[in-house]
């Protein structure tokens, strides 16, 4: 099991429509080859997260990269892991708006610098799993 962790900014605004459909298209994909993580979007940023067998994940993170809807790929961070953070979880997705990151305490940093460079500070993966456990309660 592996996992890669990346930011990218999104080429221009994306539309609720236009997040549906990636993610539907995402996820059904995603279950065929056995991928689970977990993807945030605020103000143009992306922040993803990709688990599964090595050559899997690479495989689609490099597919993934010439996606033309998105650029200025990093990735922070990646390696082998010994269980998946997001078993059961095609592709978990979080949008949050000022509002819901307010009522939680713990994200001014998030707010305020934005989600590339909140996360670019550790592995990215502290703030996905906090998000997880705030935003999404069980699946
Ligand atoms: C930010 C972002 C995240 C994406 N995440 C995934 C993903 O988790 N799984 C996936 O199959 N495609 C994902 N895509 C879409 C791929 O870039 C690409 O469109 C897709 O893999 C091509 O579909 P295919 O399965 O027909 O090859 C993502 C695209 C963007 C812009």
């Amino acid at each position: 099991m592996y996992e890669i962790v990346y930011t990218s900014l999104a080429t221009r605004d994306f539309t609720q429509d236009e997040l549906t459909a990636l993610l539907d298209h995402a996820r059904r994909a995603n279950q065929a080859r056995g991928i689970t993580g977990m993807m945030i979007y605020r103000k143009r940023e992306f922040l993803q997260l990709l688990e599964g067998e090595q050559a899997v994940v690479q495989a689609l993170y490099e597919r993934i990269a010439l996606d033309e809807r998105h650029h200025q790929m990093a990735k922070i961070w990646d390696g082998p892991i010994t269980a998946r953070s997001f078993e059961g979880w095609e592709m978990a997705f979080v949008a949050p708006g000022d509002d819901s990151l307010q009522s939680h305490p713990g994200y001014r940093d998030l707010m305020e610098r934005g989600l590339i460079a909140a996360s670019g500070d550790s592995t990215g993966k502290k703030l996905l799993l906090s998000l997880r456990d705030d935003f999404l309660g069980g699946r």
